[in-house]
């Protein structure tokens, strides 16, 4: 019997929509469970989840799940699902998505993204999975009408052949849980009805936070990538090679990064941004924790007020502040702490907790895009470890 078999009949599995690289997938696989496969509309995210997924039944190629109106010919049949884990944009839920909408005059009511939760109630309404995951902006929280829809949308068990779920949230910190990041995210999870169990959250560890030092000392010094005077473009690209590691891993989180890693490999995806030479200047004034408006008034290009958090530098000894997908546009809130330059992919990789030997594949800007828009793997494990336990149990029962 193949591996896989055998995996199907024992281990919980897991269908992740909207996922992204794969960082739910990751921490639910991590945790003991099959990842069936994903959906998502980025190319470069359907491709790094094959790649880092290769056992996964489904291989879908990147599309807009609203198209998906058949799930019976997706491949996969209801009961197949056990939990059901994603992700939906959260634009529309966060304080900086709703504050740009309102300047643009935007109808955040009528937008789209506000209702992709609603693909999410359909494939639940569909698989009847034992239970799922939904993950969003901590901002949701304060979103009570918003809230309450969802609730009601996933719970209500008129419906013709839906059970019902029984629905509870928390807010989670990703720092709280060995993550060398503050990141707020809020997490619901529903618990099928019939199974009379209230929806499970992971305990919090109290254990000190992981720093950014502890997280990326080990990965090789790369020097400031110039841009070329008079040009927008980034000059010529740069390439993903496999570097050699700086040192052997310096703490317990490090060794944890690199545990798939065999002795003289290297690792990919340290690719940083260029900068143009006034930029890395500017870095070099600022000291750890040091944000715009802490600058000298003479280097200052923008107003202060607005750009506060345009520059930020990472402390090396606390842990960094939440990554986002805006790394794709420009990397100034996120410089290496040590060193003129911003972080690297794979530095962002780290704080994120993406191993060493998950690899995104895609054009660098991209790759932050993915980073930034991930759950870090070791906080979805710990979401996930108390459902495994559930369906564990369910199973003997
Ligand atoms: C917050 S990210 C999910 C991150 C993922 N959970 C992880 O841990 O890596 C949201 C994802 O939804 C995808 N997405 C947005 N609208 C979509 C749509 N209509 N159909 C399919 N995917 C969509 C985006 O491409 C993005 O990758």
């Amino acid at each position: 019997m193949t591996e896989e078999k055998v995996n199907r009949k024992t281990k919980p599995t897991v269908l992740d929509i909207f996922c992204g690289a794969g960082g739910m997938s990751l921490g639910f696989r991590n945790a003991g469970c099959q990842i069936l496969g994903g959906i998502d509309q980025n190319r470069y995210a359907i491709n790094t989840h094959h790649q880092n997924f290769p056992l996964a039944k489904l291989k879908l190629p990147p599309q807009d799940i609203r198209d998906l109106r058949d799930l019976d010919t997706l491949g996969l049949n209801a009961g197949e699902v056990d939990i059901l884990v994603g992700g939906p944009p959260c634009q529309v839920f966060s304080r900086v998505g709703i504050g740009k909408m309102r300047k643009l005059g935007r109808d955040i009511e009528a937008d789209h993204r506000n209702f992709l939760y609603k693909e999410f109630v359909r494939f639940v309404a569909y698989y009847k999975p034992l239970c799922f995951v939904m993950e969003n902006v901590d901002y949701l929280a304060n979103r009570e009408e918003a809230l309450a829809r969802i609730y009601k949308d996933f719970s209500r068990s008129n419906r013709k052949g839906y059970p019902g779920y029984k629905v509870n949230y928390q807010v989670l910190d990703a720092s709280e849980f060995g993550v060398p990041q503050k990141r707020m995210r809020l997490f619901i999870i529903g618990i099928r009805s019939d199974l009379g169990i209230e929806p499970p959250f992971p305990n919090r560890r109290v254990k000190s936070a992981i720093s950014v030092g502890e997280a990326i000392c080990d990965l090789p010094d790369l020097e400031p990538w110039v841009m070329p005077l008079k040009t927008k473009s980034s000059g010529p690209k740069q390439q993903d090679v496999e570097c050699p590691y700086k040192c052997l891993p310096q703490s317990p989180y490090q060794e944890k990064m690199r545990k798939q890693k065999q002795e003289g490999e290297g690792v990919w995806n340290h690719l940083c941004r260029a900068h143009n030479e006034k930029d890395i200047m500017i870095f070099g004034m600022l000291d750890q924790g040091g944000k715009y408006r802490d600058l000298p008034e003479e280097v200052m290009r923008y107003r202060a007020d607005i750009f506060d958090d345009k520059y930020k530098r990472l402390i090396w000894n606390k842990p960094a502040w939440t990554l986002t997908a805006h790394m794709r546009k420009d990397g100034l809130a996120y410089i290496h702490p040590l060193q003129d330059r911003s972080i690297s992919v794979r530095e962002a990789a780290r704080i994120q907790s993406f191993p060493d030997d998950f690899v995104f594949y895609a054009p660098m800007t991209r790759m932050f895009e993915l980073v930034g828009n991930s759950v870090p793997p070791i906080l979805a494990k710990e979401v996930a470890k108390p459902l495994v336990k559930l369906i564990k149990s369910c199973r003997e029962r």
